[in-house]
């Protein structure tokens, strides 16, 4: 054995010695492909974002964003949800507390209570529920801006996150994104938010799809509108649920600045996720935020 491997190393050092050129030339082989660098990619939630953005600016919709912690009167009061309404029951929000704070805890730090974040108005922060909250917060500036003359007409699209204390499952995430449009103007109709629905999803979905795409209203509630609807898109040979919209409620107007007898509008508020998932056919919501390379690679 001694002998055999004494043998082999003799034979490698005369090798080596012999034909350094020849073995500098194995050693690199400039020949060989290079080693492929793995590039990162948008995330496909992001790529939907960004191309409903470059949509709705063609449009004529300016992108704003809104904060994602809220006060009661940007989630609730301004949109018209009254201190009794379900949408505000603890159960169905992500209420924010903070650690408790002051000479009381300062004593008994292990056993002090978190207490609830305040708002300005004394009224419990939360993690906005929808991206309605941006509707408001829009309006807002637009009547603040104008100084008491008559505020200019408003269209905005906001996209972002969400949260509801739902139960993940295949369809629900306890984070999702929405994209809330807004229009406001006189003499803006129900017609007119057909119409943008319309051009929206034709320019999204027209690429792949053949047929003119259909948009369908079913009678529905927010506290927000006035009337609502529940809006479908004909996809792919069948309905496709996206999300809520309507006319905005006189009474939002009104919280805002806005005269409801000199300007109308109309809202959407859709879901950024479920559409993703349609266009790709991602049958579970959970993939999307599992952080699996190998399932976001494929967009
Ligand atoms: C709203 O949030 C209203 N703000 C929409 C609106 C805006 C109506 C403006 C009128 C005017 P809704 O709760 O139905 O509506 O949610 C809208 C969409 O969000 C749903 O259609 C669904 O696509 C999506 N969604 C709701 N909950 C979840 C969840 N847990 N996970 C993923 N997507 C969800």
């Amino acid at each position: 054995m001694k002998a055999a491997v004494e043998t082999a190393f003799e034979a490698a050092q005369g090798r080596l010695a012999s034909g350094t050129k020849s073995v500098e030339k194995s050693a690199f082989d400039i020949t060989l492909p290079g080693r492929p660098l793995r590039r990162g990619r948008l995330h496909p939630i992001t790529q939907t974002i960004e191309r409903m953005k470059e949509i709705m600016g063609r449009l004529g919709f300016t992108a704003v964003e809104g904060p994602e912690i809220e006060d009661d009167w940007h989630n609730f009061v301004a949109l018209n949800i009254p201190e009794v309404h379900p949408a505000r029951d603890p159960l169905d929000n992500f209420y924010l507390s903070t650690a408790a704070c002051g000479l009381a805890a300062e004593k008994d730090t292990h056993h002090a209570k978190p207490q609830a974040a305040l708002g300005p108005d004394g009224k419990p922060l939360l993690l906005r529920s929808q991206t309605s909250t941006v509707q408001i917060r829009t309006m807002e500036e637009a009547v603040a801006a104008a100084e008491g003359k008559t505020p200019p007409p408003v269209r905005i699209v906001s996209l972002g996150r969400v949260y509801r204390p739902d139960t993940a499952d295949a369809t629900h995430y306890p984070m999702f994104h929405q994209i809330e449009g807004l229009c406001i103007a006189p003499g803006v109709t129900m017609a007119d938010l057909k119409g943008v629905l319309q051009m929206f999803w034709q320019s999204y979905f027209g690429l792949e799809s053949n047929e003119p795409i259909e948009v369908r209203f079913r009678p529905s509630f927010f506290p927000f509108t006035e009337p609502s609807v529940e809006c479908d898109i004909w996809h792919d040979g069948r309905w496709m649920e996206i999300g809520g919209a309507g006319m905005v409620d006189p009474n939002v107007l009104r919280a805002v600045g806005y005269d409801p007898e000199q300007v109308t509008g109309f809202a959407f508020g859709l879901g950024i996720e479920r559409i993703c998932m349609r266009q790709h056919g991602i049958t579970d919501i959970r993939d999307l935020y599992a952080n699996d390379v190998r399932f976001l690679a494929q967009f």
